[in-house]
């Protein structure tokens, strides 16, 4: 294969979405134990969004001055030259997210290993990786969906099985609560109907909850036309609660949570669409809320490299299929931010390279 000298690549100074901007930079080339990825699709996660604005301050590896890079963290490719034993050219892969976590608990120094801020990211035409910071891509899968899998739905996998031991996924019989219909959330549902598992999925949209039915939800609530959305799951659940919550709300839902899960569930804690801050005069009283119902409130960050291997190995089992809104062209990559951003899409939105 020929390979181009130049390469076109989408910056962000993270000083807003508008100001993306296409620019032009030489054609890497790997290094040891390095491979050069031809990128094909680019999934997008609410992260780049921040990214692009300059609001994705929350980490100390990720809250420093800004300054300018490539964002974007998922990406789905084919390896065109390797100086590693572990790949060779043709080798369809997937990125990780932070790429020198690869088994445990994340640590600090992980954090510097990230996609898309700090290191550069993967909205680029060619990229070298590291060998370890790659895995193979499923064979049953088109490049667009198979992008979809590094952050969201790993995000979704260790939800449901982050605190179980590698090797023993579970979720059946158990009783799932996924807020929202974003990338996150309906690889959640995906992967919770397939373990299993019964799932309650929340919206803002009738049309949405329609969708999610159709993904196998068993209940639906709309959080908006039911703002006690919590009091609806105890009636769902005959005031049991639920054992697993995709807690995406953050500020504006947590208290809820904590009032409509199981004793003994668990608390992910993973987005923050309503809010980084209580609002003012309204305190959660953390301590108590989870005494109370004896709950585990874990603070989730994506997962490491043998966990997406497992969760792999389950889509293939599942052949699940990622739920994909809307496919973008590389040119139109400011577009696909701001449609996400938006939060009009059901899923995934994804960015296809030629
Ligand atoms: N911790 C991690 O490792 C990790 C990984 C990925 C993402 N995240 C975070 O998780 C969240 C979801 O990420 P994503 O990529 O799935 O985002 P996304 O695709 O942009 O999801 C957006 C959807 O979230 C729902 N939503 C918005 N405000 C909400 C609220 N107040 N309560 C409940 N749902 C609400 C909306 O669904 P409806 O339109 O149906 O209402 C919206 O369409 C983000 O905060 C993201 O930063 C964390």
């Amino acid at each position: 294969m020929s390979l181009p000298t130049t390469i076109k690549q989408w910056v962000t100074a993270q000083d807003g979405l508008d100001n993306l901007t296409l620019t032009t930079a030489p054609l890497p080339t790997a290094g040891p134990g390095e491979v050069l990825v031809k990128i094909t699709a680019v999934s997008i996660n609410y992260r780049d969004t921040e990214v692009a604005m300059g609001l994705y301050n929350h980490h100390k590896a990720t809250g420093g001055p800004a300054f300018t890079l490539v964002p974007c963290s998922d990406m789905c490719g084919t390896v065109v030259s390797s100086n590693s034993s572990l790949w060779k050219p043709g080798d369809r892969v997937l990125s990780i997210f932070n790429q020198t976590h690869l088994k445990g608990q994340l640590k600090a120094h992980h954090m510097k290993s990230g996609l898309g801020l700090p290191t550069p990211g993967v909205l680029t035409q060619y990229r070298t990786f590291p060998e370890y910071g790659i895995v193979k891509a499923p064979s049953y899968l088109p490049d667009v969906e198979a992008a979809t899998l590094p952050v969201a739905s790993l995000t979704a996998w260790m939800a449901i099985n982050g605190m179980r031991p590698l090797g023993q996924a579970g979720g059946k019989g158990e009783t799932v609560l996924i807020q929202g219909t974003g990338g996150v959330s309906i690889a959640g549902l995906q992967i919770a109907k397939a373990s299993g598992a019964e799932v309650i999925i929340t919206s803002s949209s009738d049309a949405k909850l329609e969708q999610a039915k159709k993904l196998g939800a068993d209940k639906t609530i709309n959080y908006r036309t039911i703002p006690d959305w919590d009091q609806e799951v105890l009636k769902m659940t005959d005031d049991e609660g639920v054992d697993i919550i995709f807690e995406n709300g953050g500020a504006s839902t947590l208290r809820k949570s904590f009032d409509c899960v199981a004793f003994g569930g668990l608390i992910n804690s993973i987005g923050y669409l309503g809010g980084k801050q209580d609002p003012p005069g309204d305190r959660t009283n953390t301590n108590v809320l989870a005494l109370k119902r004896n709950v585990t409130l874990k603070g989730l960050l994506n997962g490491p490299r043998d966990r997406l291997e497992e969760m792999l190995a389950f889509y293939e089992e599942h052949k699940i299929t990622p739920v994909v809104d809307k496919v973008f062209k590389f040119e139109e990559a400011k577009e696909a931010l701001k449609y996400l951003f938006q939060g009009g899409h059901f899923g995934k939105v994804v960015i296809k390279l030629d």
